[in-house]
Parts: C-alpha cells; sequence; structure tokens
C-alpha cells in the first residue's frame, strides 16, 4: 500500500480511538484522560494526516526506504506514548516506571519529525536527479 494511503488510515484509527475516548469523556463526565485524549488525536491523528498530506503533495516519489522508517518510527513511536498516557492517567502503572519509556516514545516522535523535515528538504535534490533539466 502507498505510504501516503498507510499514513491516512493509521490516522483514522487514531481519529475513531481518539474521538470515541472523548465521547466516553463527555458522557462519564470522568475527563481523567483529557491528555491521552488530546494527544491520540493530535500525534496520531492530525500529525499522521499532515505526513500522508505531505507524502501525497511534496514529496512524491522519496526513498521509499526512508520513507518507511519515517513512518514505522512515528507510528511505533505514537502508539507507545499514547498507550502510556492512558496507563498513566488511568492510574493503571506508576509514572516512575513509565516515565522512561514515555520519554524515549516522545524523543522518538520528534525524531520522526525530524527525518520527515530531512526528505521534505532532500526531495528537490532527488527531483533533480530523476529528472534532470526540470527546475523546482
Ligand atoms: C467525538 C469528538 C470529541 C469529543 C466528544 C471530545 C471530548 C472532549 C472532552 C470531554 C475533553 C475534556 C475537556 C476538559 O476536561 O478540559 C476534551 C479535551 C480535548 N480535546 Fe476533545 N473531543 C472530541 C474530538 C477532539 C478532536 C477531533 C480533537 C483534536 C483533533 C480534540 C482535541 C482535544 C484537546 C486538545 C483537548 C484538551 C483541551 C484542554 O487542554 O483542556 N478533541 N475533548
Ligand atoms: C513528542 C510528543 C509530545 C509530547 C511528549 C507532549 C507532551 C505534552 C505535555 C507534557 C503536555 C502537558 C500536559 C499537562 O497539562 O499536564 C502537553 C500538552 C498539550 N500538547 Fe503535547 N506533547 C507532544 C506532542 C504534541 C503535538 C504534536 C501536539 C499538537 C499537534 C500537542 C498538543 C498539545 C496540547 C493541545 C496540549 C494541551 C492540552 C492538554 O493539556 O492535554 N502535543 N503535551
Amino acid at each position: 500500500m502507498a505510504i501516503d494511503r498507510r499514513f491516512l488510515l493509521c490516522g483514522f484509527a487514531y481519529a475513531i480511538v481518539g474521538m470515541g475516548l472523548g465521547v466516553y469523556m463527555g458522557a462519564s463526565k470522568d475527563h481523567a484522560l483529557f491528555i491521552a485524549h488530546a494527544h491520540i488525536l493530535l500525534v496520531g491523528f492530525v500529525v499522521s494526516f499532515i505526513y500522508a498530506l505531505i507524502h501525497k503533495l511534496w514529496i512524491v516519489g522519496s526513498s521509499p526506504r526512508l520513507g518507511g522508517i519515517q513512518f514505522y518510527l512515528h507510528q511505533l513511536a505514537t502508539l507507545v506514548l499514547t498507550g502510556g498516557l492512558v496507563l498513566l492517567f488511568s492510574g493503571a502503572m506508576p509514572e516512575a516506571t513509565l516515565g522512561p519509556v514515555l520519554g524515549m516514545a516522545s524523543v522518538s516522535v520528534l525524531l520522526a519529525a525530524l527525518l520527515m523535515l530531512w526528505m521534505i528538504l532532500r526531495m528537490p535534490r532527488e527531483r533533480a536527479a530523476m529528472h534532470p533539466g526540470a527546475s523546482g
């Protein structure tokens, strides 16, 4: 499956889980998980959606290997980050245990963003190599 579509579908999976949690919070009036809800939707849905758009619009034909690494890094880090936030704010696991895991996941989300920036910056050079003589 094309990478933009993979990001799109993963993003919508987070949208459904995050909105489901939002509906639960609204109905139960228990907002303990609102930070997990916010990050499931923002890091999981919104950022994945933005990455899908970047693939579709700005970096078409970029290195599939780098793209694959960036995809798995963002998805894995998001899963660990959001899962960790649910465990933390539901009180299922203590902060002392989750802290290092959340820290590593956070840095990995950031690394995935830096890798995406790198792919965007590299793109004009890759395109020039593929289409000699074309500008932009
Ligand atoms: C079915 C749709 C949704 C429902 C029912 C819902 C419900 C809620 C509820 C009950 C809260 C807790 C409010 C509080 O205690 O302060 C909340 C917070 C939040 N939601 Fe949603 N939400 C929905 C969709 C979304 C979407 C699509 C996004 C972003 C893309 C989003 C982002 C946030 C953020 C950032 C907060 C934290 C706000 C703060 O800092 O107080 N929500 N939501
Ligand atoms: C590396 C990934 C991220 C980490 C480690 C992180 C961490 C945090 C922390 C520690 C808070 C404060 C929570 C509190 O009030 O106790 C926070 C709040 C918030 N973050 Fe993030 N964040 C990340 C990514 C993002 C992204 C990508 C977005 C938006 C696209 C975002 C949107 C927000 C918003 C709207 C709030 C305030 C709402 C709330 O308290 O839930 N975050 N974040």
